[in-house]
Parts: structure tokens; sequence; C-alpha cells
């Protein structure tokens, strides 16, 4: 398979008061085409800064980073903007959904907004979608009116809206219940096999373990990989889930 993303050299530096925090430095990654990839590391390592800027959410410092063959830096904002809506979905729990607007409401914006279809089938879609995800019953509840699992779920509806080449999820299932958490995995699963390359952040060795490859950052740098292969049978998990643990500590965890 091609290579949907292509990172060379990555650095972000966020300047604070006069003084400049290197948080990302000097990172190479490629993601291929629905390859599924998770981040982990210790908090404050730069995980999120380098979901936020492999998706172009926010602009490196320096290096370089390809999407389909494009360079970043040869996009305008703009263009950026539109590949995130067309080719992007992002379950990132600093992203609330639209508070006013009821959960079917929040799922279609991004439908509407990118135009790719007509708003029949954009609402066809999104009822596909929370059949799937079995949150059909809360579509016309406000955001405020569902269960945290619940939002989550809806989250992963919206962002499979346009169905993008590539999801970015920053700890999808953080505020879980340990049930909830392995349906939204179930999920992650099957919107990959169908795929759609992930690109996940998590603290928990069980969530990693549906991925295909785990990278390790600490202090903002890619301090190791693990290659898992794909992930054939859920029973594999807790095989799999220890086999990260024993790595995990192996790199200082
Ligand atoms: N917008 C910002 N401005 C300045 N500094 C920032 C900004 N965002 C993040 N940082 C700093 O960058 C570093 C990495 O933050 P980041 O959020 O990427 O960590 P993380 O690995 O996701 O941590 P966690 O596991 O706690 O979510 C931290 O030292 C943080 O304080
Ligand atoms: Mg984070």
């Amino acid at each position: 398979m091609g290579s949907l993303i292509e990172v060379n050299g990555l650095c972000k530096t966020y300047v604070v008061n006069k003084i400049s925090n290197n948080v990302l430095r000097n990172i190479d990654l490629h993601l291929q085409e629905g390859e599924f990839v998770t981040v982990m590391g210790p908090s404050g390592s730069g995980k999120s800064t380098l979901l936020y800027t492999v998706s172009g959410m926010d602009r490196a410092t320096a290096g370089e980073i390809v999407f389909m063959g494009k360079s970043y830096t040869q996009m305008k904002d703009k263009e950026m903007a539109k590949i995130r809506l067309v080719s992007m979905g992002f379950i990132f729990q600093q992203m609330y959904m639209m508070k006013k607007l009821c959960i079917l409401d929040n799922i279609l914006l991004p439908g509407f907004h990118a135009q790719l279809k007509d708003r029949k089938s954009v609402r066809e879609e999104a009822e596909v979608l929370m059949r799937r995800l079995g949150i059909m019953e809360i579509a016309e509840h406000k955001v405020g009116e569902v269960s945290g699992g619940q939002l989550q779920r809806a989250c992963l509806c919206r962002a499979m809206i346009n169905h993008p080449r590539v999801l970015f999820a920053d700890e999808p299932t953080g505020a879980l219940n340990s049930k909830a958490a392995g349906e939204v995995i179930r999920e992650l699963v099957g919107i990959n096999r169908e795929g759609t390359a992930i690109m996940m952040v998590t603290h928990s060795a069980r969530v990693a373990a549906a991925s295909d490859k785990v990278i390790y950052l600490i202090d903002g740098h890619i301090e190791g990989e693990m290659a898992l292969g794909k992930l054939q049978d859920e029973a594999d998990l807790t095989q799999r889930e220890r086999q990260i643990n024993r790595w995990l500590m192996e790199q200082g965890w």
C-alpha cells in the first residue's frame, strides 16, 4: 500500500513568555494507506501536538508533512481546511460538539458543509452510522442530554460522515469505562478494516492492542516503534496487550 502521510524532520516549538519549548524534535514517520498507528508516551511528551501538526490543525515550526503527495507548506489555509473537512476525521476531546444542536445535526454538519453529496444522502449516511453505533435513539437529544459513551460514539459518527482517508483520535476512550471503551475500539477496528487509516493517541495498552503499530514518544521524539500487524481476532487482544506492556516497561514507561 502507498504512503498516505509522510513526515520528515518535523519540529514544533512553542514560545511562552519568551521561553521556547521544543515540543516536537525531528520526528520522521510514515502512515500508509489503511494503516492503524497508536502514539503512546508520558504526559507532556507531545502526543497531542503531534496529532495537531500532522493533521494540519496547527502549523509545524520546521520540517515537512506530505499528505497524499502534497506538502502542507505548499498549501494555503483554505486548501488545508478543505482537506481536513473532506479527507480527515477527528475525535478530539477538546473539540466539543455544538451545544445548541441535537446529536443528529452535529453529525450532519460536516456532511452538509463538504457538499460531496446531496442532503438526503448525507442524512441516510448519518442514519447508517448512528444505527451501527447504536445511538439512533438519541438523535434528537441535545449534547448535554447523553452519556459520555454515547457522545464519544456520536463524535465517531461525525468524524466518519465524509468517509475520510484518515481518522485522528486523541484518547478516544479516555473518559469511558472499560465496556464503553471496548465498543469504541471495536468500531475503530471496523472502520480501519473498511480502509480508513487511523492515527490514535492513548494511554491504554489494551486500546493500543487493536492497532498495527505503536510509536513511543518521549520529550518530543520517537524513542521506539513496535510492529504488531493487523489484529485478526479479538481474542488476540489480551496477548497483544501483554506484549505492549512488556515493551513499554523496556522503554521506561
Ligand atoms: N498551545 C500551546 N502553547 C504552548 N505550549 C503548549 C501548547 N500546547 C502544548 N504545549 C506544551 O507542549 C508540551 C506537550 O503537550 P501535549 O499536549 O502535546 O502533550 P501530550 O503528550 O498530549 O500530554 P497528555 O498525555 O497529558 O495529553 C507540554 O509541555 C505543553 O505544555
Ligand atoms: Mg494529549
